[in-house]
């Protein structure tokens, strides 16, 4: 027999449980008061150079009190959040989160569940959200579902699989070679970032997706589309994808979705929906009009943490054809056999239809809030932030000295104080100052050339007192900045 090894170190359990659960009590009291809370203090307030400077500490070897490091937390970390839980976070288009889904992720890490594959229920508790995702969009039996990071993610396996598509199955094997410098994609020319990072790292380069003009609503063009289809089919290039998008980063514009279905059918071409915090809104029958022509798509993107409220993160893709989503990525390796039983049944796994092989339990979190709050909950929600947008647009427009840069027709609007020079600078110090004195915290963007402040209603606590606040606050800061401007 050989020599049985010391144990060198002691497992990682605790060795007082009563006294760990005692602290764990304390840890979810704590955090179920601040989620409780989110509307109370400040949005954001900026961390203190006292608080960032404990940060420069080293690797910590030795071992601390679960009590201690949790202070710490308390005291360094928790106060100085982004500030999205909160009613009057407008910024980007980040979500409140939700706290039947935070609780959730609690069971999920204790499970610590690895959703790569396996034959194991976890694994069919994403399949059933798939499944609800496929009944939301009308998407057929056979369509599949994957949660990943987020719509940047989703985006790019959309782009994956169409490339698939279009090169043919060896082309995962031989890589894109000639006939992939060919291939054009088509996307509106205020598509999200992601979708030319996403044709960068397929190996397409970003060069390849063209953005097509918008009309006066910022929808793609139509028959610019065609016109640039034509063009590049003439040129001897090969269209293979387009990209709608529902929900456009800057302004919420929703491209008419049938439209681009009968031209990527007309063209023979993959019609993805990028529908990071618009496509959810088919959750609500008032908005759901909006978004017509979505289940006709090949794939959709969308984001859970966004408008479906999930805490971070969970994003979604959906393809009608699940057999090609699989084709797109399904490998094989010794060391991954299926088998018809055991442990290593269940196939194909989630990891065949993604990059990821280690995945966590993100399903959890949106399984247990689309059951505790029901479907039709989070769509009012997502109709209830874009009734406070077309309210917020309402009270811009009877503001003499505001002025709405875009249209709004989802839960975003742009707009600016109006000045007589100098409107960038002084609308950008008026977001600088809003977020730095945590009345509220919208961000920016570029409409037509202007700086604009950029209010994105997402957060299922905000009502119309958060949004009449901003709008007395984006006027008292800029009468104020004016006058000091003009002194
Ligand atoms: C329209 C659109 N697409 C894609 C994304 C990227 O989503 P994520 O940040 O979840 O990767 C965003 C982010 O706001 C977006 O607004």
């Amino acid at each position: 027999m050989p020599p049985v090894p010391p144990i060198l170190a002691p497992d990682l359990d605790p060795k007082d449980w009563p006294a760990l659960r005692a602290q764990a009590h304390r840890m979810l009291d704590d955090m179920l008061d601040h989620i409780q809370s989110a509307g109370e203090g400040p949005v954001w307030r900026p961390a203190p150079p006292s608080v960032r400077e404990g940060f420069a500490a080293p690797l910590p070897r030795a071992p601390q009190a679960l009590e201690a490091v949790h202070e710490d937390f308390l005291r360094t970390v928790l106060p100085y959040g982004v500030g999205n839980t909160h009613p009057r976070f407008f910024g980007w288009v980040h979500g409140g989160g939700n706290v039947v889904g935070a609780l959730a992720e609690m069971l999920a890490a204790g499970l610590n569940a690895n959703l790569g594959g396996r034959d194991h229920m976890p694994v069919e508790v994403e399949r059933q959200v798939a499944r609800w995702m496929a009944e939301l969009f009308d998407f057929p039996a056979g369509a599949g579902g994957l949660f990943v990071t987020g719509a940047s993610m989703a985006n790019l396996i959309a782009v994956l699989i169409a490339r698939a598509r279009a090169l043919g199955p060896d082309s995962r094997r031989l890589g894109v070679g000639p006939a992939g410098a060919r291939l054009r994609a088509y996307a509106s020319c205020l598509a999200h970032g992601c979708i030319a990072k996403a044709m960068d790292m397929a190996g397409l380069g970003s060069d390849a997706l063209r953005g097509v003009a918008v009309d006066a609503e910022g929808r793609m063009d139509i028959a610019a589309l065609k016109a640039a289809v034509a063009q590049d089919r003439a040129a001897g290039l090969e269209p293979f994808l387009v990209v709608g998008t529902a929900g456009g980063v800057d302004t919420g514009a929703v491209d008419d979705l049938a439209a681009l279905a009968q031209v990527a059918r007309d063209e023979r071409l993959w019609l993805h929906v990028d529908g990071a915090f618009g496509a959810l809104a088919r959750l609500s029958p008032e908005l759901a009009p909006l978004l017509d022509g979505i289940e006709q798509a090949d794939s959709i993107a969308f984001d859970f943490h966004k408008t479906g409220q999930a805490p971070y993160d969970a994003g979604f893709f959906l393809a009608r054809d699940g057999a090609r989503h699989q084709a797109a990525f399904a490998s094989t390796a010794a060391y991954l056999r299926r088998e018809a039983r055991g442990l290593a049944a269940g196939a194909p796994w989630p990891c065949d239809f993604g990059p990821d092989l280690s995945r966590g339990f993100r399903a959890l979190k949106v399984w247990f809030a689309f059951r505790t709050y029901g479907a039709d909950a989070i769509g009012a929600c997502i109709l209830n932030t874009c009734r406070l947008a077309a309210y917020l647009a309402a009270c811009i427009d009877a503001e003499p000295e505001l002025e709405r840069l875009a249209p709004a027709p989802l839960n975003v609007v742009c707009f600016r104080y109006r000045a007589p020079t100098d409107s960038d600078r002084l609308n950008g110090a008026i977001v600088e100052q809003l977020q730095i004195s945590g009345a509220a915290a919208p961000s920016t963007t570029v409409i037509d050339g202007a700086l604009a402040i950029r209010a994105a209603i997402v957060n299922h606590r905000t009502r119309a007192p958060d949004i009449d606040l901003l709008v007395a606050e984006v006027l008292r800061l800029g009468r104020s900045l004016t006058q000091g401007h003009a002194a």
